[in-house]
């Protein structure tokens, strides 16, 4: 691993199921170590949530030889025991941020599940019932979550990772009857506000591969299915460049262009 160039991979929707046979998931894992210096996780780890399914993934994830940080997606959540899935992950030495912050090799990782509730002025408000209000806060407090993680951060590069997308842009493809479940706008502030390089979400797999925050911040849909189907000849993970902070005297990074190079590839300077 290079001091002055970090490699991070990223990918979501692994849908890690108890019926994959051992080593179904070494084509994603399997060219990580070879193409980047950590591995990002965006939710959906698992297929059903269950403790079984979270042990299988942390066998799988031995392949990739690398730094895995990951946040959880809505289907982590479906047995009711995301606990233990997250003590399972810990224990097999994924880092699983929930509203916290965490620094690899020099760059900042934000991350948070996120939450569903549509985007710009059509976005749900917290009017009416109360369960229709208790679905809009949730959405606000993985927002309060994201940004209080992003400002704990002191790198020159944060990374934010979440399983729901902060913008429209990268679920456009999808059916727009279900785009307001595919995230949600009240994501987008936090990153808007501080001086974020570029964010990962899954979710959306039929969505698009990249889109941007008002403010210009990149982001990218990393959902599985999504990178198998429009990169077919790639390995299924984008991977991004940035530099690291021992060459920059620690001065924040403004928002990168997007590097077209190698088809999931990305250069931040
Ligand atoms: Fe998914
Ligand atoms: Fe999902």
């Amino acid at each position: 691993m290079s001091l002055e160039r970090v490699r991070v991979a990223a990918v979501g929707d692994i849908h890690c199921a108890k019926a994959m046979t051992p080593g179904s998931l070494a084509p994603v894992f399997g060219q990580v170590a070879e193409r980047a210096d950590i591995l990002a996780l965006c939710g959906d780890l698992t297929d059903t949530g269950s403790p079984d399914e979270a042990k299988l993934l942390v066998r799988e994830l031995a392949i990739a030889k690398v730094p895995v940080v990951a946040v959880f997606g809505n289907h982590d959540y479906e047995s009711e025991k995301a606990d233990e899935v997250k003590k399972i992950l810990v224990e097999g030495g994924v880092v699983v941020l929930d509203g916290d912050s965490v620094e690899l090799c020099g760059v900042g990782f934000a991350g948070v599940k996120g939450f569903a509730g549509g985007f710009g002025e059509r976005a749900l408000q917290p009017w009416g019932e109360p369960i229709l209000k208790a679905f809009v806060r949730e959405a606000v407090e993985e927002a309060l979550k994201l940004e209080g993680a992003l400002a704990r951060l002191r790198t020159p590069h944060r990374i934010e990772l979440m399983h729901y997308s902060p913008v429209r842009g990268t679920v456009t493809d999808e059916p727009s009857e279900i785009a307001p479940f595919l995230g949600s706008s009240r994501l987008e502030d936090p990153l808007n506000r501080y001086p974020v390089t570029a964010a990962f979400h899954g979710h959306a797999h039929s969505g698009s591969p990249e889109g941007r925050t008002s403010s210009g911040v990149p982001v990218y849909n990393v959902a599985l299915p999504l990178l198998r189907r429009r990169f077919p000849n790639e390995p299924p993970f984008r991977v991004i460049e940035v530099q690291g902070d021992r060459t920059n005297g620690g001065a924040p990074t403004a928002a990168p262009p997007v590097h077209a190079g190698s088809g999931l590839g990305a250069t931040i300077p």
